[in-house]
C-alpha cells in the first residue's frame, strides 16, 4: 500500500447530510428485527442474565414516578421485572406514526436513498443557549487551568538536554491533559477485572491529589457494561470460544515466535485466512495483529470531505482530477483513494455506500472501507456494510475491519482481490516482520466467525445479529423518547448521546458508575468542542431488562443534569422490543 501516492480522501467529521442527487439502489435494511425464538439453553442463558441482573449490586436503584409517567403506566409493554412498578417511559407530545414510519421497507420504491438514509440518521443541533454555555465553560477552564499553571508548578518533569531535537511534547497537549483533562481524568483509562461482557467489573481507583496519580482501593465494582465493542456477544470467559481456543492454547501454545514469513505460518492462519475471504465473498484476504501502515505513512496527499457528504466528496474527487497534484506542476495523480468508516466510530452514523461506489466509479478512484466497528454489527449476515447495502463487497477495492470488536478477539483482516493480497503478502511490513497471530487469539475469530456464519451447525450467529439489531432500535428509540440528543443511524450500534460541556461528560460518567453503569465519554479533542459525548455500545448480549435499568437511569439522570437537550416532538406511545 506503500505505493499509492494519489490523493488520500479521508474523512472529516461534520453534520450536513443532502437530500439530492439520487444514486445507486435503495438501501435495504439488513437485519431484521424480528423476535429470535430461543431454545432451551438459550433460555437458560437469559435467565441467568436476569439472575445476575437483580444481583445486590443493582438492588438499590430507585425509581422514580411522577404523575405523566403514572399516567402511561397501564400501556406499557417495555416494563423490566426488575422493577415491578411497571414504570412507563411518556414524554407527553405525540410525534406522528414514527414507528410505522421506521419499519422496514415501508420507504422502499418511494423515497431517495439520500433521504431514507437522512430519515433514518438522527441529527439535532445544538441549542444555542447550551451552545454559548458550553464554550463558556470550556473557556473558564482554560483560564482556570492557565492560573493553576502559573501558581503551581507541575509535578512533572521536563525535557533536558534536548537542544537542536524536536520537542518531545507539545506545548498546548501538556497543558490541555494537565489542566482541562486532569479534571476527568478519573473517567477515562478505567481498569476492568473481568471479561467485557454484558457486565464488566471495575477496579476502584482514589485520587489524593487532584487526578494527578491514582491509587486502587482494593475494591470492584460491578457494572453494565454499555462501553465495550463487544457487539456480538463473543467477548464471553464460557461456551463454545472460550472453550475452542483453551484447547488450541494447550495444543499449540500461546504464540508462533516467529513472522509467516519465517517460521510462523500455520495451518490455522490459512484456514482463517480462507475463512475471512469466504466470509466476507471476496477473493483473498490476509490477517495481522495491526493495521496496513497508515494514510500519513503511505506518503499520500489527504484532502477531506464533509462527513457523510456526497456532493462535497465529488467536489474534492473532481477538484483532485480537474487540478492534479499541484507539487507536481499540475500533473494527473497516481491514484485517488477514498476511504471511508462502515460505521462511524464517533458519530454513530453508517456510510452512504452504493453512492460512493456510484462516485468511485464514475472517478476512476479506489475505495478503502474500514469496517472496524460494523463488520458483524451490521448487515443480516453480519458481513457489514457491504452486506447493510446489499452491495458486492467486490466493488470495494480494499475491505479492512479489525477482529477486535465483534469477534471479541485481537488483530484485523484486509480483503480484497487477489492481485492486491498478493502485493500485501510480500510487500507490507506487518505481515513480512510482526509476529504472527497467537493460535488462541486466532482460534476466537474462527469459532465466533464460523458461528455468524452459521457453519457451527447451530442458528446462534443469526440470533446474535437479530439480538443487537433489535436491542439498537428499542434502545436508540426509547432515549428519542427521554429526550436527549443522539448522533447517528437507527441501526448503528454505536450511539452517542450529546452532553455537550465538558463538566458534564465527567458529571454523567460518574454517576452512571454509582448507578452500575459503565460508558465511555468522548470529548475535545475527539471530538469538537462543542459536542461532549457519552458513547453507548450495545451489545447482543443485553437483555431488555439491562436496556431498560439503564433508561430508566438515564431518564433519571437527564432531568437531574439536564441532558434532554431534544426539542424533537417524542413519542408517545410505548415502544416495542
Ligand atoms: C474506525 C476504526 N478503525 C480501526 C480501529 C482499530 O482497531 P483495533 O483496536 O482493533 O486496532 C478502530 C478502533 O476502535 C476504529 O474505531
Amino acid at each position: 500500500m506503500g505505493n499509492f501516492d494519489g490523493v488520500g480522501t479521508v474523512l472529516k467529521r461534520g453534520s450536513d447530510i443532502e437530500n439530492n442527487g439520487a444514486n445507486g439502489k435503495l438501501p435495504t435494511n439488513g437485519a431484521a428485527i424480528e423476535k429470535p425464538s430461543l431454545d432451551e439453553p438459550e433460555q437458560k442463558e437469559i435467565l441467568l442474565n436476569q439472575q445476575k441482573f437483580s444481583a445486590p449490586a443493582y438492588t438499590e436503584i430507585r425509581t422514580r414516578r411522577c404523575t405523566v409517567k403514572a399516567a402511561a403506566e397501564a400501556k406499557s409493554p417495555t416494563s423490566t421485572n426488575y422493577h415491578p412498578d411497571k414504570k412507563t417511559i411518556f414524554n407527553g407530545a405525540i410525534f406522528g406514526k414514527h414507528q410505522e414510519e421506521c419499519k422496514p421497507n415501508q420507504a422502499e420504491g418511494k423515497l431517495s436513498p439520500e433521504l431514507e438514509h437522512h430519515q433514518k440518521t438522527s441529527f439535532e443541533e445544538v441549542p444555542l443557549h447550551t451552545a454559548c454555555l458550553t464554550y463558556l465553560g470550556f473557556y473558564l477552564l482554560m483560564i482556570l487551568g492557565y492560573i493553576n499553571q502559573l501558581l503551581f508548578v507541575p509535578k512533572v518533569a521536563t525535557e533536558k538536554n534536548r537542544e537542536g531535537y524536536v520537542a518531545l511534547y507539545d506545548a498546548f497537549e501538556s497543558f490541555y491533559s494537565r489542566y482541562v483533562y486532569r479534571r476527568v481524568k478519573d473517567c477515562w483509562n478505567r481498569p476492568i477485572c473481568s471479561v467485557p461482557g454484558d457486565e464488566l467489573t471495575l477496579k476502584d481507583r482514589v485520587t489524593d491529589d487532584y487526578g494527578w496519580s491514582f491509587k486502587f482501593t482494593g475494591t470492584e465494582t460491578r457494572c453494565l457494561n454499555l462501553g465495550s465493542y463487544n457487539y456480538l456477544g463473543f467477548a464471553a470467559a464460557a461456551g463454545r470460544c472460550a472453550d475452542e481456543s483453551e484447547e488450541r492454547a494447550r495444543n499449540d501454545g500461546l504464540a508462533y515466535c516467529s513472522s509467516r514469513c519465517e517460521l510462523g505460518d500455520n495451518e490455522q492462519l490459512h484456514e482463517l485466512e480462507s475463512l475471512t475471504a469466504r466470509y466476507f465473498g471476496v477473493e483473498d484476504a490476509i490477517n495481522h495483529a495491526s493495521i496496513i501502515l497508515g494514510l500519513r505513512l503511505s506518503g499520500a496527499t489527504i484532502k477531506v470531505f464533509k462527513h457523510n457528504n456526497m456532493r462535497d466528496l465529488e467536489r474534492v474527487l473532481r477538484e483532485g482530477i480537474c487540478y492534479g497534484n499541484p507539487k507536481k506542476g499540475g500533473t494527473p495523480w497516481n491514484k485517488i483513494m477514498v476511504v471511508v468508516e462502515g460505521i462511524f466510530s464517533m458519530e454513530g452514523s453508517i456510510v452512504r455506500l452504493p453512492e460512493i461506489i456510484a462516485l468511485k466509479k464514475k472517478y476512476k478512484a479506489y475505495l478503502y472501507l474500514d469496517e472496524a466497528h460494523s463488520v458483524g454489527a451490521m448487515g443480516s449476515h453480519g458481513r457489514g456494510v457491504t452486506d447493510y447495502f446489499n452491495v458486492n463487497p467486490k466493488e470495494v477495492d480494499i475491505l479492512m475491519g479489525t477482529f477486535t470488536k465483534s469477534f471479541g478477539s485481537a488483530g484485523g483482516y484486509l480483503a480484497g482481490s487477489k492481485k492486491l493480497i498478493d502485493f500485501l503478502r510480500t510487500n507490507s511490513h506487518a505481515h513480512c516482520y510482526a509476529g504472527s497471530i497467537s493460535p488462541p487469539i486466532a482460534q476466537q475469530i474462527l469459532t465466533s466467525m464460523k458461528t455468524i456464519m452459521g457453519e457451527d451447525g447451530s442458528d446462534t450467529g443469526r440470533k446474535k445479529i437479530l439480538q443487537l439489531a433489535r436491542n439498537t432500535r428499542y434502545f436508540r428509540r426509547r432515549l428519542a423518547q427521554l429526550g436527549v440528543i443522539t448522533y447517528g443511524h437507527e441501526d448503528s450500534p454505536v450511539v452517542p448521546m450529546l452532553v455537550y460541556l465538558f463538566s458534564k461528560i465527567g458529571a454523567v460518567v460518574r454517576t452512571l458508575t454509582t448507578r452500575h453503569i459503565a460508558v465511555v465519554g468522548a470529548g475535545f479533542p475527539a471530538t469538537p468542542i462543542m459536542e461532549g459525548r457519552i458513547r453507548f455500545c450495545l451489545s447482543a448480549a443485553h437483555t431488555k431488562e439491562q436496556l431498560d435499568y439503564a433508561l430508566e437511569v438515564i431518564d433519571e439522570i437527564g432531568d437531574d443534569l439536564g441532558l434532554k437537550y431534544s426539542r424533537k416532538p417524542r413519542d408517545a406511545n410505548p415502544i416495542e422490543y
